[in-house]
């Protein structure tokens, strides 16, 4: 049996577009270690500036970009970062912060539209007047944030957050204010404001080339001069320094050219789906539309004998009887949706570039095929 594949597990399956492999193979490039790669420097120097920030650093994978800003912030011995506990640093980093920078992760609880409790905060802010305790030096917030379902962090909170660490007496000496910004192009999207105006008060952003924004690989941290150079010579030290790797730079200078002013239609398509699912009234999958900010949808399982595993898992095959329906492509192929489990509850399907409206309306028929089986089931 013939199938289309529709995969939203996550934005980081979103493949180069046709651009980018030409601009790669057209790539001018040097010895990135030596500081020769020109493409590179163009990518650094062309994010730093639409951050607004003065100097940017190519790294390989958002995992080191977010390390890096640890290593630097934190490098008094006995520092703390403070991040959420739903954040990608905390769940999905290995504690790399730990483990490789010797930096302790303290957890501050993120609220279910990504932020986190700013009073909480200035309690667990440690200003080294007791020596028993460690000492504070960054706090981050990720943005849009990803477990929490690409949800868009409110500008007032970002602006009292800076408030707050920039009060005086609030730590010892100055805390660093970092962003994961792995989707902070959506974010801009979303909020129709520039990614400079976002990351306005923060000392540090790492941007992800290779999600939403379909490059192949590659984040750019974003900084101070001073703070880039320490991230420079650490980024060697952590096996990150490249050669010639100006190929996958031209890739993401294709990514910020032409990629990220379409971000609204994957916003779009993620709406489109949600609404669908929201439509069917269905007692076992459900959606709260008011939660869907960007590309990042989740619904809810409703269902006690049913799991976000299970779900996704069914909506991957093609039952014969689904052929019979008409639930299939243009030619008569079945649609094999891929989606991922974020825990039981929740199955999570990410929108990207490469997603077109044809692929979209696949997702919607099989979903509301699978959730009606579901509710003639379980009505
Ligand atoms: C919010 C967030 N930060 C950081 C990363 C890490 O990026 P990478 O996979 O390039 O290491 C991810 C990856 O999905 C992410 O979602």
């Amino acid at each position: 049996m013939s199938t289309t594949v529709v995969d939203l597990r996550s934005d980081t399956v979103s493949q180069p577009t046709a651009e980018m492999r030409t601009r790669m193979a057209q790539a001018v490039v040097g010895d990135d270690v030596y500081g020769e790669d020109p493409t590179i420097k163009e990518l650094e120097t062309r994010t730093a500036a639409i951050f607004g920030k003065e100097a940017g650093l190519f790294v390989p994978s958002g995992t080191m970009g977010n390390l890096l800003a640890v290593m630097v912030h934190c490098h008094r011995r006995g520092a703390e970062a403070i991040v959420g506990d739903l954040s990608h640093i905390f769940l999905y980093e290995q504690g790399g912060a730990s483990h490789l920078a010797g930096v302790q992760l303290a957890t501050i609880r993120n609220q279910p539209d990504g932020t986190f409790s700013l009073k909480e905060l200035r309690h667990k802010i440690r200003n080294y007047r007791d020596c028993h305790e460690p000492v504070t030096a960054m706090v981050a917030v990720e943005n849009t944030h990803n477990i929490c379902g690409g949800k868009v962090i409110p500008l007032a909170f970002l602006d009292e957050l800076a408030t707050l660490v920039r009060e005086p007496g609030v730590g010892i000496s100055r805390i660093a204010l970092h962003m994961d910004g792995a989707r902070i192009f959506n974010a801009a999207a979303a909020l129709g404001v520039s990614v400079e105006r976002i990351t306005r008060d923060f000392d540090s952003v790492s941007v992800c080339l290779s999600k939403g924004l379909s490059a192949p690989v590659g984040s750019v941290l974003v900084g101070s001069k001073v703070f880039i150079a320490e991230a420079h010579r650490l980024r060697k030290a952590l096996g990150g320094g490249m050669r010639q790797a100006g190929i996958l730079a031209a890739a993401g200078l294709v990514a910020l050219e032409q990629v990220v002013p379409l971000l609204g239609k994957d916003h779009e398509h993620t709406k489109r789906i949600a609404e669908a699912v929201d439509k069917l009234r269905s007692p076992n999958i459900v959606v709260d539309l008011s939660t869907v900010h960007s590309n990042i949808l989740l619904l809810e399982i409703k269902q006690a004998k049913l799991t976000a595993d299970k779900f996704a898992e069914r909506l991957a095959i093609v039952e014969p009887e689904e052929i019979a329906a008409g639930v299939t492509d243009a030619k008569g192929a079945g649609i094999v949706l891929k989606a991922s489990a974020r825990d039981w509850e929740f199955m999570r399907l990410v929108l990207y570039h490469q997603v077109t409206d044809e692929l979209v309306e696949l997702a919607i028929k099989k979903l509301t095929y699978v959730i009606k089986q579901y509710d003639a089931r379980w009505s």
